[in-house]
C-alpha cells in the first residue's frame, strides 16, 4: 500500500497572499496589498504582541506612539531619495492645506523626529523606545509582502557603544526563540560616512567597467547613490555584484574595532550569526552595524522576519544635534506567517468563570442585568441573548469551556432563585437569587484549589 503523505493544513490565504477576491462592482472590497486580520487569527497577534511588550519591560523600553501621516520630507531626508521605499514605494498626497505628506513607510525617521522635537537629548541616554504599529508600502503584493503591514520596533537613541547593538540583536534572537521559530542572524557594517567615502569610489569604479550589464534602475544608481544597486535584486545585477568589492574590507579603524566588538559581545552571548557583506539594507539611514533576522531555513526569498542597524548620523540628517543610535524592526504578518507554518501552539486563554443563561423575556431582561453586575464585581460571565433555546445556550457554554453556568427560567423568575448548573458533572442545584455572587464564588474558589492541588500533585 502506498504510504499517505502528510499534509500540513494550509496556511491561510487571508494570512499568506494579500490577494483580493475578484473586484465586483456590487460591494466595496479589500484594496490590493491589504488584508484584514479576522478573529481567528487574533491569538497569534496578541501572543505576539505580549511578548513584545514583555521583552519591551524587561529591557527598560518605553512605549511610543507617532503619526501615521508625516511630512513627506521626513522621509525623503532619512530613508533617501534614491531608495526603492521613497522613489516607487510611498503613499503620499498633497494634503488640505498643500502640505506633501505620506503614510509613515517605517518608523525610525518618526521616532527621532519625535526624540528631536520632544528634547529627549536631556534625558538620561540612551532613550530606548519601543512600538507596534501599521506602516505602508506600495509594493507588489506578494506572500509576506503586503501594502499595509505591521511592525514592531525597539530605537536606543544616545549610545554609540557596540553593546547597544548586541543587546539588540540578544533581544531579537529571543522573541523568535521564545516562539520557536528557528532563525539565523546575517550581520555586517556599512561604516561611517568617512570610510564609505573610499569605498564608494571604488565600488563606482568596479561597477562602471561593467555598466552596460546592469539593469536600467542601476544604471540610474550608479550616478545618483551607487550604493543602492547592491540593493538590487535582478539576477544580472546580483551576478555583477558577487565579485564586487566588500565594504567591510574597507573600514576605517574606528568602524573596524566597533564592529569587532559587536561580534565578540554575540560570541560572548553564545548568539550565532552569519557575515553578509552584501548586507547594506534598502535605507540611506545606516552607519556602521546593519543587520537582518532571517528563517533558519531561506527559500532563496529572503523574506527577512525583521531588520535594523545603527544609524548615527540621522538625529543629524533631521536637524538635530549628532546623536548615535541602533534599532531594530520586525515585521509581525511574516512572523505570524512562519508560526502557521511551524503550527505554533498558541497558549489558550484562560475560558469565561461562568455562562449565564436565560429563558423567557423577564429572564432575560434579569440577565442582562447579571452578567454586568458579575462582570464589575470581578467574575467574568459569558452570555448569548441572541437565541432562545437553553440547548443552544448551553451548547456555547460548553465551547466557551466554562465551568459553571447560571440558568434563570420563569419558574426561578417565580422563585426568586436561579440554577448553577456544574458543566462537568451536569448536576444542578437551586440557589437564592439574592445569593448567587457569594455561591458562585465559593464554588469558583474550591474549583480553583482542586486544580491548583492536581497541578503540584503532578509536578512533584
Ligand atoms: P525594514 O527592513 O524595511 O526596516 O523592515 C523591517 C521588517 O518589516 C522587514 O524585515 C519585514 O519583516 C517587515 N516588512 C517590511 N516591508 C514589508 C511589507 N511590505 N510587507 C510585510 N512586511 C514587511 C525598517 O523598517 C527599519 N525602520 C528598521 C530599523 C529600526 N532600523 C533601525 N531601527
Amino acid at each position: 500500500m502506498p504510504k499517505s503523505k502528510v499534509t500540513k493544513p494550509p496556511v491561510k490565504a487571508d494570512e499568506k497572499t494579500a490577494e483580493p477576491k475578484k473586484r465586483s462592482s456590487k460591494h466595496p472590497q479589500l484594496l490590493r496589498g491589504m488584508k484584514d486580520i479576522l478573529p481567528e487569527s487574533q491569538k497569534y497577534w496578541n501572543y505576539v504582541r505580549k511578548l513584545v511588550e514583555q521583552l519591551a519591560e524587561d529591557y527598560t523600553y518605553e512605549m511610543i506612539d507617532t503619526p501615521i501621516l508625516e511630512e513627506t520630507s521626513l522621509f525623503t531626508r532619512s530613508v533617501g531619495e534614491n531608495t526603492d521605499i521613497v522613489e516607487k514605494e510611498m503613499f503620499s498626497f498633497e494634503d488640505k492645506s498643500g502640505t506633501n505628506v505620506s503614510m509613515r513607510p517605517e518608523n525610525t525617521a518618526g521616532i527621532v523626529r519625535a526624540y528631536i522635537e520632544h528634547g529627549m537629548l536631556d534625558r538620561p541616554q540612551p532613550v530606548r523606545l519601543f512600538y507596534w504599529g501599521p506602516f505602508f508600502r506600495y509594493d507588489r503584493p506578494q506572500a509576506g509582502r503586503y501594502r499595509q503591514f505591521h511592525q514592531f520596533g525597539f530605537e536606543a537613541i544616545g549610545d554609540n557603544n557596540p553593546i547597544i547593538d548586541a543587546q539588540l540583536i540578544v533581544m531579537c534572537q529571543s522573541i523568535y526563540n521564545t516562539i520557536g521559530i528557528p532563525v539565523v542572524t546575517q550581520i555586517n557594517s556599512v561604516g561611517c560616512k568617512k570610510c564609505r567615502k573610499d569605498y564608494e569610489q571604488l565600488f563606482t569604479d568596479y561597477l562602471s567597467s561593467r555598466k552596460k550589464f546592469l539593469c536600467e534602475d542601476c544604471k540610474r544608481r550608479l550616478v545618483k547613490n551607487p550604493l543602492r544597486v547592491l540593493d538590487c535584486k535582478v539576477k544580472e545585477c546580483k551576478e555583477i555584484l558577487a565579485d564586487a568589492p566588500h565594504i567591510v574590507d574597507h573600514l576605517d579603524e574606528e568602524c573596524k574595532e566597533h564592529f569587532v566588538k559587536v561580534l565578540e559581545y554575540l560570541d560572548e552571548a553564545d548568539i550565532a550569526y552569519q557575515l553578509n557583506p552584501f548586507l547594506v539594507r534598502g535605507l540611506d539611514y545606516y552607519t556602521r552595524t546593519t543587520f537582518e533576522i532571517w528563517p533558519e531555513k531561506d527559500d532563496g526569498s529572503q523574506s527577512a522576519l525583521g531588520g535594523g542597524g545603527r544609524y548615527d548620523d540621522l538625529t543629524e540628517m533631521l536637524g538635530g544635534r549628532p546623536t548615535p543610535a541602533c534599532g531594530f524592526a520586525g515585521g509581525v504578518e511574516r512572523l505570524v506567517i512562519s508560526m502557521r507554518e511551524k503550527e505554533i501552539v498558541i497558549p489558550q486563554p484562560e475560558p469565561p468563570d461562568v455562562f449565564v443563561a436565560q429563558l423567557g423575556e423577564s429572564a432575560k431582561k434579569k440577565a442582562l442585568r447579571l452578567v454586568e453586575d458579575l462582570r464589575i464585581k470581578g467574575i467574568r460571565a459569558a452570555s448569548n441573548f441572541s437565541k432562545e433555546g437553553l440547548k443552544y445556550q448551553l451548547s456555547v457554554a460548553a465551547r466557551l469551556r466554562v465551568k459553571f453556568s447560571l440558568i434563570l427560567g420563569q419558574k426561578e423568575m417565580l422563585d426568586k432563585t436561579i440554577l448553577l448548573r456544574d458543566m462537568e458533572g451536569g448536576s444542578q442545584e437551586v440557589i437564592d437569587y439574592n445569593k448567587v455572587y457569594v455561591e458562585l464564588k465559593n464554588r469558583l474558589e474550591k474549583t480553583k484549589a482542586i486544580i491548583q492541588n492536581r497541578n503540584n500533585q503532578i509536578e512533584e
